[in-house]
């Protein structure tokens, strides 16, 4: 069964010189079928033959009569699937889009940059491959193209998401809000679209926004609209029907545009309201996110009536040098309790957290530091870690995030929009793209009080079934060791590691700067790492993404942790993106090594120490896939002896109606 060799990447192809080669032979298109009833054999069972194929042919054909290829086979082999795929995505056959979808519009990017080099479409996806990269228990539409979460909320019993959402097609555009709810943040039903373009302010698209559930328990919604030049304009809407439960139809404000943007401030630096929160003066307050040059900064208004609104002479903060900010997100945490808060909680003991999404670099940092009410500004515990400069919920392809307090189980949970590694054309022949990361709440970590803890609902473990454990597995140096647990692509597994004591001790002070990014992935050894498991392998190794430790002895005697994820041999395609991600993580005195990863196919969410430093990654294996997708534990540091234990468990798939 297994391919080691890599032979089923066919040679690149280009759809213009490309003849029918690869379906010459191939009797399921339409043309052999009638080669084939024309050759003088007459035998019955040929013709049986012939009508049987003709008619799967018939079925099979989309509605310009063309003919779909088998599953199994490359699409590029059809140039007609691969050519309009290019059409939609706009890219040539060498992906040379100038400027990434978006940005023109004044957004991060929402497709990927051009490759570095120029090459070709790898004429390797087949049907079968794009099939198995869609999510088992990962919230995503049924399909085509969508980006950031807008206005989650709970709301008498169910759980809401609205979500940047094309309905039309698998790329960025015509921009609406879809809609769906859940009971339990894993199962959801799609409901008809919330916000489509409609009126001046927000015909260039309807972008994102938050959610404010009023004490009286009426639902206000502020989203950013663009005109048709691109400006962006901040907007109200609310429920047209205030008894209807499920918020299926919405009224956008007849006074909107609410706010324009402050002077100083370009056209489309201005975006992304806040959920508002309550101020001393009874007023509510609401934050946007932008930038003056290269400062980031966040405009703070009161208002009364969701209609008019004061905006205050000081920043709620401002970072120089990172860019414009988007999607600010503002809430206290508990510093006694693991219990969530309110966004208008005010009480003794909290902290308040303050996230923006970078938009010149697209990934969320967040800083822990202290709000005042009076002033309106925010300040960060440690300025050298301040916004942009340092913490991030996740480490990996994960962006545009958005919480929101669930006053039925006294938590924050947290969405981010988890956006596609591979480039455009494929997405439009895979007919999807992009995925939320399985909700995740938020507390402060009250161990080290420096950092979040960030660890998905406790409501995924529903799907957990015949779990598999491996207990006090001894891993020596360099080895591999196959965990027979049957079919992986959806996974839940718990794991922790002990390197042995005496190695520990005996280990010399290793100066080395290392970083995830910047070292050659799980095949850098060192004394001590990496080790951990790898997801998403082919027996023989050919693809393989490994989730690792990397201990280094600091100048101090003390250890450093890194916990990383190298996709650069996650795919044999050469049309994805295959970086290193991860970071440093703290491990207290007295504690394991532990790492949690969610695999769902293409999706692998992995979490190290409960929580303190997470990487969610998009990976697209070309062999890896279905029945060859095993998982390994594996031990790659040079002197280290690891003892290892480890739960798998098969997971279930989530229903999305
Ligand atoms: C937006 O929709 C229009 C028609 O409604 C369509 O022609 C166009 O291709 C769409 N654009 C994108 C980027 O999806
Ligand atoms: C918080 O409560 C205290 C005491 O009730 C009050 O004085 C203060 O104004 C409140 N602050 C906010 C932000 O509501
Ligand atoms: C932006 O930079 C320009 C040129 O340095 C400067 O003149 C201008 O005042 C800056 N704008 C703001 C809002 O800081
Ligand atoms: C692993 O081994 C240690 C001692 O070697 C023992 O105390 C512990 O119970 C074992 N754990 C499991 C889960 O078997
Ligand atoms: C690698 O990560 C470090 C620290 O997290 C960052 O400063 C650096 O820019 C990253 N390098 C690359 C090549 O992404
Ligand atoms: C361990 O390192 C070797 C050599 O550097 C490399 O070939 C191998 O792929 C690495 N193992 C894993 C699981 O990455």
């Amino acid at each position: 069964m297994e391919n080691n060799s890599g032979d089923r990447i066919t040679p690149l192809l280009d759809y213009e010189n490309a003849t029918n080669g690869l379906n010459d032979n191939n009797t399921t298109s339409t043309n052999s079928g009638f080669i084939l009833s024309r050759k003088r054999v007459v035998f019955l069972i040929t013709g049986l033959l012939v009508v049987a194929l003709v008619v799967v042919a018939y079925v099979c054909s989309s509605a310009n009569g063309k003919v779909d290829p088998p599953n199994d086979v490359p699409l590029c082999a059809s140039n007609e699937a691969l050519k309009a795929a290019k059409v939609v995505a706009g890219g040539d056959l060498l992906y040379r889009r100038r400027v990434p979808r978006g940005v023109l519009e004044g957004f991060s990017p929402k497709s990927n940059d051009p490759l570095k080099e120029d090459v070709q479409a790898s004429c390797v996806w087949t049907r079968d491959m794009l099939n198995w990269q869609k999510s088992g228990f990962h919230f995503q539409p049924k399909k085509n193209w969508m980006n950031d979460p807008c206005g989650p909320l709970y709301y008498k019993g169910n759980y809401h998401i609205f979500y940047q959402y094309n309905p039309g097609q698998a790329v960025w555009g015509n921009i609406t809000w879809g809609h769906a709810i859940s009971k339990d943040l894993i199962h959801w039903d799609e409901l008809p679209l919330a916000f489509e373009p409609s009126e001046w302010y927000d015909v260039g698209g309807v972008f994102t926004g938050s959610a404010t559930v009023l004490p009286d328990g009426r639902v206000i919604m502020l989203f950013t609209g663009a005109d048709k030049y691109g400006e962006q304009l901040q907007n109200l809407a609310y429920p047209a029907d205030p008894s209807d439960d499920l918020l299926i139809k919405w009224t956008k404000y007849p006074g909107n545009p609410i706010l324009r943007r402050p002077p100083g401030v370009g056209p489309t630096d201005y975006r992304d309201p806040t959920t508002a929160w309550l101020t001393s003066e009874g007023k509510w307050r609401i934050t946007i996110g932008s930038k003056y040059n290269r400062t980031g900064v966040s405009f703070v208004y009161d208002t009364t009536d969701f209609m008019n609104y004061e905006l205050k002479d000081t920043l709620l903060h401002s970072v120089e040098g990172v860019g414009m900010w988007e999607c600010v997100d503002i809430f206290p945490v508990s510093t006694t309790s693991d219990d969530g808060l309110d966004v208008s909680y005010n009480g003794t003991n909290i902290k308040h957290v303050m996230k923006a999404s970078m938009d010149d670099d697209r990934y969320d940092t967040y800083a822990i530091g202290t709000y005042d009410d009076a002033s309106g500004t925010w300040v960060p515990d440690d300025p050298s870690i301040d916004i942009g400069l340092g913490l991030r919920y996740d480490y990996g392809t994960f962006y545009a995030s958005k919480s929101f307090y669930d006053e039925a189980k006294k938590r924050r949970v947290l969405w981010g929009y988890v956006h596609e590694s591979d480039y455009e054309v494929i997405d439009v022949l895979r007919g999807w793209a992009s995925i939320y990361n399985v909700p995740r709440t938020i507390a402060l970590d009250r161990k080290t009080g420096t950092n979040l803890l960030v660890w998905p609902v406790e409501e995924v473990e529903q799907l957990r079934n015949n779990r598999k454990t491996f207990n006090n597995i001894t891993v020596n140096p360099g080895s591999v060791i196959p965990l027979d647990i049957g079919s992986a692509s959806q996974l839940d597994i718990e794991a922790e590691f002990e390197i042995d004591g005496k190695t520990l001790e005996g280990m010399e002070i290793n100066e080395e700067l290392y970083t995830c990014n910047s070292s050659e992935g799980a095949v850098r050894r060192g004394g001590l790492g990496p080790f951990g498991l790898s997801v998403l392998s082919t027996k023989s190794l050919s693809e393989l993404t490994p989730v690792y430790f990397y201990v280094i002895k600091g100048s101090d005697g003390n250890l450093i942790t890194h916990f990383c994820a190298d996709h650069s041999k996650s795919s044999l395609a050469y049309d994805v993106i295959k970086n290193i991600f991860g970071s440093t993580v703290p491990v207290l005195q007295g504690e394991k090594l532990t790492m949690r990863i969610l695999v769902d196919h293409s999706i692998v969410e992995s979490f190290a120490q409960r929580g303190r430093t997470n990487i969610i990654s998009r990976v697209y294996p070309t062999q890896a896939i279905y029945d060859n997708a095993k998982l390994f534990l594996f031990n790659n540091a040079t002197d280290a002896t690891i003892k290892a234990s480890i739960q798998v468990w098969q997971m279930g798939s989530a229903q999305l109606r």
